[in-house]
């Protein structure tokens, strides 16, 4: 059996999503910057899809930058912050994605900008406290970076909270939001943000594409110099079968929103009681309360064993796909920098399991009883 429980990596795309792209591929081949019918057919096909996207989140078709993905939005919007908007101090987590943590790191080398950051606590949770005491102690213009949910251990951040802040104190607000676009809803007319960010893959779209939102009191200018597309902000021939794949991933992602939050929550829910019935020392990394939890992932610390590193290794030869935050891995030697800088002992055996609308119970029944056959082979320390 295989089973696909990695779904904070990427998931699979829905086949209306295919089909929807091929038919671009099919028919519309024009570059969108040539003005003969052909090119403005293709121009069509991505202010469409922009007009649908603002749509979905309340703002306007303008505020919707197309982007490569994650990773290029949320470089873009904090470029913008410290080039465009005049922001000379950034304060953020260590816990943010690689995307945020290295975007950070490089422009307070070239930029002499001042990084705070702000404490956190065992679950990864913001300490809203100590944030304000932060914004309220400066008179320079601020950027806040913070995700709305952490991809390795899914906790949430209030955005309305942090937003009521960054105002009161004038500050900018980005948000990275790509674990959480198109699996919560947003109204941007309600929420008073700065930016959000968008990876197409990370809800059944395809990969390479994404968005920034960037609210129209702000300006970006691009990172990628070329032509004049995307209103100027960002150079180069669109990526037109992505945008049109990624507004069908949108459209599909809210039809039935509330319906997949349930039957998700529901997948994970089941795979926490039946860890807690399976191991005595199960420990979950971050918090599993629904309403300060991501509800399509769940971070476990199953029972330590000498052979940590083993078990995903087991899990893929038994045709199970998960990731690991501990040593070896995620591919280094110190494991995941969120697990870490929660104070989670890495050397343990620590597995993210993601869900999608696309898991089954039977997927979640076959790892639990996998995990029984794999700790019953190999020695559990404190078992022993
Ligand atoms: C929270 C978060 N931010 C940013 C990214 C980067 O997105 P992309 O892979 O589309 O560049 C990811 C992808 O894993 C993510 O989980």
């Amino acid at each position: 059996m295989q089973v696909y429980l990695d779904n904070a990596a990427t998931t699979p795309m829905d086949t209306q999503v295919i089909e929807a792209m091929h038919q671009v591929m099919k028919h519309t081949f024009g570059n969108p910057s040539s003005t003969h019918a052909i090119g403005r057919q293709a121009k069509s096909l991505i202010e469409t899809a922009r007009r649908t996207i603002a749509q979905l989140l309340n703002c306007k078709a303008s505020e919707i930058v197309f982007t490569s993905g994650g990773t290029e939005a949320d470089n873009m919007a904090i470029h913008a912050s410290v080039h465009q908007m005049g922001a000379m101090r950034i304060i953020t987590t260590p816990l943010e994605h690689h995307a945020v943590v290295h975007s950070v790191k490089a422009i307070e080398k070239h930029q002499n900008i001042q990084v705070d950051i702000v404490k956190t606590n065992e679950k990864g949770q913001v300490d809203l406290i100590d944030l304000e005491q932060l914004l309220s102690h400066t008179q320079q213009k601020t950027l806040v970076s913070l995700m709305h949910a952490n991809n390795e251990i899914g906790t949430l951040l209030s955005l309305e909270q942090v937003s009521e802040l960054c105002r009161k104190y004038n500050a900018l607000f980005h948000s990275d939001t790509v674990q959480t676009m198109g699996h919560y809803c947003f109204d941007l007319q309600a929420l008073d943000i700065d930016f959000i960010t968008c990876a197409a893959h990370k809800f059944h779209g395809p990969k390479g594409v994404g968005f920034l939102y960037c609210n129209s009191k702000n300006k970006v200018a691009p990172l990628i110099h070329g032509g004049s597309q995307e209103r100027g902000r960002r150079g180069g021939t669109e990526n037109v079968y992505g945008i049109v794949g990624l507004e069908k991933a949108m459209q599909l992602a809210y039809q039935h929103l509330s319906h997949h939050q349930q039957y998700i929550q529901g997948l994970k829910d089941s795979m926490i009681t039946q860890l807690r019935h399976l191991f005595e020392h199960v420990k979950f990394n971050g918090t599993i309360d629904p309403h300060e939890s991501l509800y399509t992932v769940l971070n476990v610390q199953l029972p330590p064993t000498q052979q940590a590193s083993m078990i995903l290794f087991t899990l893929d030869l038994k045709g199970i796909a998960v990731s690991g935050g501990s040593a070896c891995s995620a591919g280094s030697n110190e494991g995941s920098h969120v697990l870490q800088g929660i104070g989670v002992d890495t050397q343990q055996p620590n597995v993210r399991f993601s869900f999608s609308r696309h898991t089954t119970q039977q997927e979640i029944d076959y790892t639990i009883e996998q995990l029984s056959e794999i700790y019953q082979k190999i020695p559990a320390l404190v078992e022993n």
